[in-house]
């Protein structure tokens, strides 16, 4: 249990809330407002109970003050969907902002935006000096940035040491619904891993060969273990340094009794930008036939059948990883398509990594209350992994 903000004392409080406001923005445009939208409710909440708010998150990865990274653009979303006098400080620690802050004391405003956390320099190497000084603009600290909790940074776990700290709401149904399918014991239990590199999810695929029944694996991940086997994959993406591990977890699948099931038919272009069309349709070939010219580059529809008839057999699924390139109309059916098929399925489910989430964002108004789109990229990754994530562990050891 993670120490909840319905445990804290909020009336006429400063709270420094900590959210994952990293949307993508375009020319100062933003062009995908979820993370915002699923930080409203902890907003409300501290309000409601009467108390003043600090936001603070990061925005991409600045190297120092670069302002195509200010979170100024979110100002207008936050106004439109908080009643609230809301204000913007285009520094983080400083007097302007100190002076914002003393604002909220004096109730002449309801929430301070303060820039992004990451234009200063001792945020990501968790500086003391910095969490401090952060810590002293406010009474209390809410941590509801999932998807940063795999990062202990000053503004994520090192606030915690001077303030009483507490999970927001994002947070603690993220974890909630986390580790509930992960400990769920309704069996046959499915992991679908997809993504284009076996480095990236080793831990992923590890930790699920100890939990699951059946592996499906898909994505430019797949060429590598085919490489293995002998298989011819022509250009397709391979990690020639991964060749042994891929074989070792084959190895491990097959000694624990876990199925690894691998795509047998794809989709295949010239390379991730240049399709093989044939009657304007992408060619399609067998597993073992890719010409040496041309890369796989989604699931075909055989493998689809396959992966669908397992999803279909599933009472607990976790989902990682798109499964082709779905960033091209062409070669988005497979997860397109298996996106639809897990969400019929309505058994409990995680799906999880930013890729993911957007691949199948056009389902999300469809969705059974037991399946959960994750908000988290690397940190929903890590907790599948089964690595503790240094934000959560702080809020846990607090209680
Ligand atoms: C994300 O978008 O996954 C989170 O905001 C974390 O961002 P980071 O990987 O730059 O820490």
């Amino acid at each position: 249990m993670l120490n909840s903000i319905r445990n804290a004392e909020l009336q006429g409080k400063i709270v420094l809330c900590r959210l994952d406001l990293n949307v993508p923005i375009h020319n100062g445009v933003v062009l995908d407002d979820t993370k915002i939208i699923r930080s409203l409710d902890t907003i409300r909440f501290l309000a409601k109970n009467h108390a003043k708010i600090i936001v603070l998150s990061h925005l991409g990865r600045p190297k120092g003050v670069d302002k195509e990274f200010s979170l100024a653009p979110l100002i207008p979303i936050l106004r439109k969907h908080l009643d609230l006098r809301i204000e913007f400080s285009d520094e983080v620690i400083s007097d302007k902002s100190q002076n914002k802050v003393n604002e909220l004391r004096n109730d002449g405003i309801d929430l301070l935006v303060l820039e992004n956390i990451r234009f200063e320099d001792g945020e990501t190497e968790n500086d003391p000096q910095l969490a401090r000084n952060l810590a002293k603009y406010a009474d209390v600290f809410v941590f509801d940035a999932f998807g940063t909790a795999h990062r202990a940074h000053a503004s994520t776990v090192g606030v915690c040491r001077y303030l009483p700290a507490y999970a927001g709401f994002l947070v603690e149904n993220e974890y909630d619904k986390i580790i509930t399918t992960l400990k769920s014991s309704y069996k046959p239990k499915l992991a679908i891993i997809g993504g284009s590199k076996i480095s990236t999810k080793i831990g992923l695929v590890e930790n699920f060969l100890e939990s699951v029944d059946c592996i499906v694996i898909g994505g430019a991940m797949v060429f590598t273990f085919m490489k293995v086997q002998g298989i011819e994959v022509g250009k397709s993406l391979v990690e020639d340094d991964m060749l042994q591990t891929a074989k070792d977890l084959m190895v491990k699948a097959k000694n624990l009794g876990v199925e690894l099931l691998f795509p047998y038919d794809f989709l295949i272009g010239y390379s991730k930008d240049k399709p093989w069309l044939e009657n304007d349709i992408p060619k399609v070939v067998d597993s073992a036939s890719i010409p040496s010219h041309a890369m796989g580059l989604d699931i075909g529809l055989r493998t689809i059948q396959l992966f669908k008839d397992q999803i279909q057999k599933s009472q607990t699924i976790i989902w990682n990883g798109p499964l082709g390139v779905f960033e091209n109309e062409l070669y988005r059916r497979g997860t397109e398509q298996i996106g639809r098929s897990v969400i019929s399925r309505a058994v409990s489910t995680i799906v999880g990594g930013g890729d993911t989430v957007y691949a199948i964002k056009f389902l999300h108004d469809s969705l059974p209350p037991n399946i959960h789109i994750s908000t988290g990229g690397g940190a929903t990754l890590a907790m599948l992994s089964g690595h503790e994530l240094p934000a959560i562990s702080t809020l846990v050891d607090n209680y």
